[in-house]
C-alpha cells in the first residue's frame, strides 16, 4: 500500500477518538499518529486502550469513556485537553450492533444500539462542540454506516440508530458552520472488524448460512470485490481533518468499495 499522504496542517494538532481501542477506531486513531497528531485512545475498554496506544507509540495516550454517559464524557474529554494541552478534532467512533428480525427485537436491542451509537455522538459532539466554539475552532468527524443511508435487514434498530447520527451531523454542521466548525461523517461497508465478525456468526444463524457464505455474501455486493479494511475508513477521515477538506461540511461520506452510491 502506498504510504499515507501527508497532511503538513495536522501536525502537533490534538485528536480524541472514541471506540479507538480496536476495529475502525484504532485505524483511525494510527493514521492520525503517523500525522504527528497527538492521540487520544478513549474506549471502554480501557485495558485494550492502554495496548493500542502502546503500540501506536508516540504522543497516543490511553483514556477510559463511556459515550453513553454524559459525566465519564465530560471526565474524559477534561482529561484529555489537561494531558494534550487542548483538543482540535473529536471522532466520534465508538459503536455497537446486535442483530434479529425487526418483529423479535426487544427493548434492549433498542436501547443498547441507541444509547451507544446516538447518544455517544450526541454527548462527545455537544461536549466538543463547546470547546471548539470558546477557542473558535475545530472540527468533528462521526463513524456512522452504510446502515445510515439504506435500511439494512436484521439491523432495524442499528439502522435508526445511525440514521439518526447522520441528522445530528447534518444539524450540527449547519449550527457550527458560522464559526468555521466543520462537522462530517463517513459511512463505512462490510468492514473487517471485531464488530463484523460478531455479525457473521448472528446473521449465518438468522439466514441458516455458513458464516462463510455470509462474507462471500458481503463481496458480492461490493462492486470493488473486497471486504473494507479500516485502514480504507481511517485514510478519510484523516483527509477531512485536514485542511484539503476545508469546504465540506454536514456530508455523509460513503467509504463502502462502491455498495451504495448516492
Ligand atoms: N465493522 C463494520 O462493518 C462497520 C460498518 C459501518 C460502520 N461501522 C461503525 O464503525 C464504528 C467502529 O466499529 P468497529 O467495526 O470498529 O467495531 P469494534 O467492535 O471493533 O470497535 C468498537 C469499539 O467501540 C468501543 N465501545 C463500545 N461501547 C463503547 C462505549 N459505550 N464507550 C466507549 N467505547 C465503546 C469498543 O470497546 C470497541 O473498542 C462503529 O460506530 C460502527 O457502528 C462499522
Amino acid at each position: 500500500m502506498a504510504a499515507a499522504p501527508s497532511y503538513p496542517e495536522l501536525a502537533g494538532r490534538k485528536a480524541l477518538v472514541t471506540g479507538a481501542a480496536s476495529g475502525i477506531g484504532r485505524a483511525i486513531a494510527t493514521a492520525l499518529a503517523a500525522q504527528d497528531m497527538i492521540v487520544g485512545i478513549a474506549d471502554i475498554d480501557v485495558e485494550a486502550a492502554r495496548a493500542t496506544a502502546t503500540a501506536i507509540g508516540g504522543m497516543a495516550f490511553a483514556l477510559a469513556i463511556d459515550v453513553t454517559q454524559r459525566a465519564r464524557v465530560e471526565e474524559a474529554f477534561a482529561s484529555f485537553v489537561t494531558t494534550a494541552g487542548g483538543c482540535d478534532l473529536l471522532v466520534g467512533n465508538a459503536g455497537v450492533s446486535t442483530m434479529r428480525r425487526a418483529v423479535d427485537l426487544t427493548d434492549d436491542d433498542w436501547d443498547f444500539n441507541f444509547a451507544v451509537n446516538t447518544k455517544g455522538v450526541f454527548l462527545t459532539n455537544q461536549i466538543a462542540a463547546r470547546h471548539f466554539l470558546a477557542q473558535g475552532a475545530g472540527c468533528i468527524v462521526n463513524t456512522a454506516s452504510l446502515a445510515a443511508k439504506v435500511g439494512a435487514p436484521l439491523l432495524a434498530h442499528y439502522s435508526a440508530s445511525k440514521f439518526a447520527v447522520l441528522g445530528w451531523t447534518q444539524a450540527l454542521a449547519r449550527e457550527l458552520a458560522p464559526a468555521g466548525i466543520r462537522v462530517n461523517a463517513v459511512c463505512p461497508g462490510f468492514v473487517r472488524t471485531g464488530m463484523q465478525s460478531r455479525e457473521v456468526l448472528w446473521e449465518a444463524e438468522l439466514r441458516g448460512m455458513t458464516p462463510q457464505a455470509v462474507l462471500a455474501d458481503y463481496v458480492a455486493q461490493t462492486p470493488l470485490g473486497r471486504l473494507e479494511e479500516p485502514e480504507d475508513v481511517a485514510g478519510v477521515v484523516v483527509f477531512l481533518a485536514s485542511d484539503q477538506a476545508r469546504f465540506m461540511t454536514g456530508q455523509g461520506v460513503n467509504v463502502t468499495g462502491g455498495v451504495y452510491t448516492t
